[in-house]
């Protein structure tokens, strides 16, 4: 089995190619911008599990060498992860909209622009298994940071749509909804213990996922229960607080 991560260096994701290459002994493919940090990874990975690791050089934002990335892949996916994203600053996205677009491209557009390609790929073959991590996020708009949350949510339905449109094929498409997990990503943030889990929960979660073939995921799965609760405010009352 071949197992292609995006954005791998991303502490979920490595989470999860451990999760592959542990469980299923998988060839993983690690592909991010920074291949230096991916070396170890696949070293790491090489000589802890024993299996196939290869490491290639992948931007999200820069969508028209999307192509020619997938093309040049030997071994065509089984199972491909995208992880890769950027929190940005809200702040920061409202007085510059060079930060926002940058992050609308990294968790958004990005996305969206090789999943077409791997889609058309995995549709032909009438196999395969797409993983998407998402975000909360995603589920409602607020002003602590809705550029990153409109880029999930955008994220979130894309994925919608393209497991309806690859259902008659065979092909799995899951969404993966975490909360708050600690990662680098989340450093330095005050995250609630209880609401907080490590990268490795949420990779057994989404192997989990991918073994019992669920289509959307929350992880911690308390998420949906208070994501259900936020989206049931009415917005007469949401526009007034503070979140
Ligand atoms: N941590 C959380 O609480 C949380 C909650 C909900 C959702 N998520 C989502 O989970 C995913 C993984 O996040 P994480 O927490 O594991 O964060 P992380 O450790 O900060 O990893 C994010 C990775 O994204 C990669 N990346 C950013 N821009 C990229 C680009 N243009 N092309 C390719 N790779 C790019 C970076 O790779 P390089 O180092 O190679 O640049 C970075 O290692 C993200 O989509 C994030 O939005 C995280």
């Amino acid at each position: 089995m071949h197992v292609l991560i995006l954005g791998a260096n991303s502490d979920i994701a490595y989470a999860a190619a451990r999760k592959f290459a542990s469980t299923d002994k998988a060839s993983i493919h690690l592909a991010s911008r920074d291949r230096e940090k991916l070396e170890k990874k696949k070293q790491d990975l090489v000589t802890r599990y024993e299996v196939d690791a290869h490491v290639y050089q992948f931007d999200a934002e820069n969508p028209e060498t999307h192509q020619s990335f997938y093309d040049a892949l030997s071994d065509k996916p089984d199972v491909v992860l995208i992880s890769f994203g950027t929190l940005g600053d809200q702040k920061e996205s409202e007085k510059d909209f060079s930060k926002a677009l940058k992050c609308i491209n990294s968790n958004f557009t990005g996305a969206a622009s090789i999943l077409e390609v791997i889609a058309a790929d995995m549709e032909a073959r009438h196999s395969g298994c797409i993983i998407g991590i998402s975000s909360v996020a995603g589920e409602r708009g607020r002003q602590s940071n809705y550029i990153y949350g409109s880029a999930k949510a955008g994220l979130t339905a894309y994925l919608s749509g393209l497991r309806n449109r690859l259902h008659k094929s065979g092909v799995q498409v899951i969404t993966v909804l975490p909360g708050f997990v600690k990662t680098k990503m989340t450093e330095g943030m005050d995250l609630p213990d209880k609401l907080t889990v490590q990268p490795e929960k949420v990779a057994d979660d989404i192997h989990n996922a991918y073994r019992k073939r669920k289509p959307v995921i929350y992880t911690l799965w308390l998420w949906r229960y208070i994501m259900l609760i936020i989206k049931m405010i009415p917005e007469r009352i949401f526009v007034k607080l503070n979140l």
